[in-house]
């Protein structure tokens, strides 16, 4: 899962703001307070290719929960509270608040670069479930193309990531009720993907956090990680079929996945390589990254065939520094 990301103002999102605004304005182009940051395109390319390792930045929060890699942009993505970009320090600027979304926190983010358009979840803060929400925004203009509620009333929910198909249409996991909402490319609600298979083992301690990291497989199907029990499962979404996919090695705690390839997937934090020869019936953990070792990965994404693990707190007095560092893997 997914912390939080701290919720506090945005000082940079005048710049955002007068991207968008010349613009026609859809549903609202968006204005200050909480959300995204997207690290400024020419200067996050110069800073992730400049250091071997990765990129670290500072800014105000402690908790980014997520970061993905805009290969058209440049750009490189990470919701939080308060403001990324690249200064001399690397400083984080903020390029998107949405102030319908302030009280709430930015967890899983995708890229779906066909319609350049980038799809955040947004939720309550820990502990309370009350609120659930997928959005949409132009890549460009940062303009909201829409914003979907997804529980019902008195839903305990807590939406955590979320990966796009071929077609545009979206897949939003729930960590708390074990459940998968599919949303149109337009942001309408189309149905929920439940099943019993979702929760294989009893106990709590084995079902704190549920459905979690997800992706969407070349071959049309879903994989999808729960994080308390360590379960993989493969999921066609047009018949609804769930499989638990036989993974030789433990995926438990398994956050924010990233496909590598068709075949290789990376899961964190503890920061594994899984791999399938067989279509994801079956799969093993292969590799391991060791990366740093008081920082927690939260999410995966993939420049140029490399792997980039953002991590989820930061540290530091006054500013924060935060690492997404480059992985590499050592053969189990
Ligand atoms: C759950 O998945 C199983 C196995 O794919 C399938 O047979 C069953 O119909 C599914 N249940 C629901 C409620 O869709």
């Amino acid at each position: 899962m997914c912390g939080d990301c701290y919720g506090a103002s945005a000082g940079g999102a005048a710049e955002a703001r007068a991207a968008g605004a010349g613009g026609r304005r859809k549903r609202g182009c968006v204005g200050t307070a909480l959300a995204l940051v997207a690290l400024a395109a020419a200067a996050a390319v110069a800073v992730l290719e400049g250091t071997a390792g990765g990129v670290s930045y500072v800014g105000d929060g402690w908790l980014h929960e997520c970061a993905k890699w805009d290969a058209d942009g440049g750009a490189c993505s990470c919701p939080t509270s308060s403001a990324p970009a690249w200064k001399e320090k690397e400083e984080e600027r903020v390029v998107l608040a949405d102030p319908d979304v302030a009280v709430r926190v930015a967890l899983g983010l995708t890229v779906d670069a066909p319609r350049g358009r980038l799809l955040i979840v947004y939720a309550y803060r820990i502990p309370r479930f009350g609120y659930s929400a997928v959005a949409a925004y132009e890549l460009t203009s940062w303009c909201r193309l829409f914003l979907t509620r997804l529980d019902g009333p008195g839903d305990s929910t807590l939406a955590d990531d979320v990966v796009v198909d071929d077609e545009g249409n979206a897949y939003v996991t729930d960590a708390k009720g074990n459940k998968i909402w599919k949303v149109s490319p337009e942001g309408e609600p189309l149905s929920v993907i439940k099943n019993a298979t979702f929760s294989q083992r009893p106990g709590w301690i084995n079902n704190l956090v549920g459905l979690n990291g997800i992706v969407y497989h070349p071959s049309g199907y879903l994989l999808v990680i729960h994080t308390s029990g360590g379960d993989l499962f493969k999921v066609d979404p047009k018949t609804r079929s769930v499989r638990v996919v036989e993974v030789k090695g433990s995926l438990k705690a398994g956050d924010g996945l990233a496909l590598l390839s068709p075949a290789r997937l990376w899961s964190p934090p503890a920061c594994r390589l899984v791999e399938s020869d067989d279509d994801w019936e079956t799969a093993a953990v292969t590799g391991r990254y060791v990366g740093p070792a008081h920082r927690i990965g939260s999410s995966a994404t993939v420049k140029d065939g490399d792997v980039y693990i953002n991590h989820i707190i930061g540290f530091g007095l006054g500013k924060k520094t935060h690492v997404i560092s480059k992985a590499a893997f050592a053969p189990l």
